[in-house]
C-alpha cells in the first residue's frame, strides 16, 4: 500500500525527523549535548514513590478514572497558590492542565492560527513551538535578540508595519526567562515595554516559562503574566524541569475565555491529562517537594553551566562565540560564518562522537546556518569537558 499517497497535506510540515535521525546514529560512545533533558539525579524519586503509594491508597478511584478536560480542581487551585508566590494572581478557573507545555503549544495552534496569520517570536526561538505551529501555516515573524532578550523596539516597529499592511497578528510568543535556545533573560524594562506594545496594539502575548524557577544569577525579573492587568498574557509552565518530565504535566494560566477554548480543543486530543499524574503532582506541591528540590537543581545546573563555559573557553578555536546563560539548560554557540552546523553534525557524530542540535531549526526562516544549541544539564561533568574538547576538534577540522 502506498501510504505516501494517502497522507494529508499537513504532513509536509512534519519535518522533525532529520535531527532525530542523526541523533539515532548516536551510539553509546557519543556524548550528546542534543536533547533538553534534566539531570536524572534531580528527580525526587523517593518522594514520588511515597506519593504514588499514597495516591493509590487515598483516592484510587479518582486517580485511575477519566477526569475533567481542564484538569482536577484541587490541582488547579494548588497551581494558583504556587503561581502566587511568583506574583501571578489566578483562580483555578484561569488554569487548564496540559500534557506538558508541548500540548499547550499545540492548543495555541489549533485555537488561534489560520493560514497566513502572523505569529511573532524571538529569533531564534524554541524549535518545537515552530514545528507545532507550522502545520497551521502561519506567517512567522522573527524579532532579533540581544543579551537583554527580544529587541522590543524592533518588535514595536514590526507590529506597526504589520498592522499597516493589514496583517492579522495572532500572538507574540516569548520565552523571556533563560530562553531556549539562547539561555538569555529579558530585562524587566523590556518586559514592561513588551506588554505596553501588546496593549497599544491590542495583541495577545504567550509567555512560555519552564525555566524561571532556577536562575543562576540574582536577576530581578517577574513573569510578564504578573504584570498583566488586561488579561492578554497566556502563561505556560510545566513540571518537566522542576519535578520530572516523564510525568508529562504542564499548565496554562489565561483568561477564562481562553481556558474555555483550550478545553474544547483538548477534548479531541486526549480528553484529559492523566489523573494519576495530576494527583502525583498535586501531592508534590502540597508536600513542598518542588520548592524543596529547587535549590539542588539550581546549584547543580549552575555548576554544569560553569563547567561548559570553562571548557568552551579552554578548547574552542578563535572565531567561535557563545552566550552566557542566566538559567535554563542551554548554551548557544555561533561558529564562524562559513560553517554549516548541519554538515558539521554529521562529522561530529560519526568521527568525533559528539552531538548537538544545529541552529537552523530555531530560526523562523531557518536562515542562520552556523549556530548550534548545547545542552549542559544532562551530560556528566566529565562528558561536558570531553564533549566540548571533541566538538572543538570537529570545528577545527571543518
Ligand atoms: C521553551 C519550552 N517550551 C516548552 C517545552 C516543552 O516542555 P514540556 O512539554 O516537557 O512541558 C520546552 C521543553 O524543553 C521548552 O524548552
Amino acid at each position: 500500500m502506498e501510504i505516501g499517497q494517502l497522507l494529508s497535506s499537513r504532513t509536509r510540515y512534519m519535518s522533525a525527523s532529520e535531527i532525530r535521525e542523526l541523533l539515532r546514529w548516536a551510539t553509546v560512545d557519543v556524548i550528546s549535548f542534543g536533547g533538553g533533558m534534566p539531570d536524572p539525579s534531580t528527580f525526587p524519586v523517593e518522594d514520588i514513590a511515597k506519593i504514588v503509594s499514597y495516591v493509590l491508597e487515598a483516592y484510587p478511584h479518582k486517580a485511575l478514572q477519566y477526569g475533567p478536560t481542564e484538569g482536577i480542581y484541587e490541582l488547579r487551585q494548588e497551581i494558583a497558590k504556587f503561581s502566587e508566590t511568583r506574583g501571578i494572581k489566578a483562580q483555578a478557573e484561569n488554569i487548564i492542565i496540559t500534557v506538558g507545555s508541548q500540548e499547550a503549544l499545540e492548543l495555541l495552534g489549533r485555537v488561534f492560527i489560520n493560514p497566513g496569520d502572523v505569529v511573532i517570536t524571538e529569533n531564534p526561538t524554541y524549535l518545537a513551538a515552530l514545528q507545532a505551529w507550522r502545520v497551521y501555516e502561519p506567517r512567522l515573524v522573527g524579532i532579533p535578540m540581544d543579551e537583554n532578550g527580544m529587541a522590543v523596539e524592533i518588535l514595536e516597529e514590526r507590529v506597526k508595519q504589520l498592522k499597516a499592511e493589514g496583517a492579522r497578528i495572532k500572538f507574540i510568543y516569548t520565552i523571556p526567562t533563560a530562553q531556549n535556545p539562547t539561555g538569555l533573560t529579558m530585562s524587566q524594562d523590556r518586559r514592561k515595554y513588551l506588554l505596553e506594545v501588546a496593549e497599544r496594539y491590542d495583541l495577545l502575548v504567550v509567555e512560555d516559562d519552564p525555566y524561571s524557577y532556577f536562575l543562576f544569577e540574582p536577576i530581578q525579573v517577574s513573569p510578564i503574566k504578573a504584570l498583566d492587568k488586561t488579561d492578554r498574557v497566556i502563561y505556560l509552565s510545566t513540571a518537566s524541569k522542576i519535578f520530572a518530565p516523564g510525568l508529562r504535566l504542564g499548565w496554562v494560566i489565561a483568561s477564562e475565555e481562553v481556558v474555555r477554548w483550550f478545553n474544547l480543543a483538548k477534548q479531541s486530543l486526549n480528553l484529559n491529562t492523566s489523573n494519576l499524574v495530576q494527583y502525583i503532582f498535586l501531592e508534590g506541591l502540597r508536600r513542598n517537594v518542588v520548592l524543596k528540590n529547587l535549590p539542588n537543581v539550581r546549584d547543580l545546573y549552575k555548576r554544569k553551566r560553569d563547567a561548559m563555559l570553562a571548557a568552551l573557553e579552554t578548547y574552542m578555536p578563535h572565531g567561535v562565540s557563545w552566550t552566557r546563560p542566566s538559567g535554563g539548560m542551554f548554551i548557544w554557540v555561533t561558529a564562524p560564518p562559513q560553517i554549516d552546523t548541519k554538515e558539521l553534525l554529521k562529522v561530529a557524530v560519526t568521527q568525533y562522537k559528539v552531538a548537538f542540535v544545529p541552529g537552523h531549526g530555531f530560526f523562523v526562516d531557518q536562515s542562520v546556518r552556523n549556530a548550534m544549541r548545547l545542552n549542559f544539564t544532562y551530560p556528566t561533568f566529565e562528558q561536558i569537558n570531553e564533549g566540548i574538547r571533541r566538538l572543538a576538534l570537529a570545528l577545527r577540522g571543518a
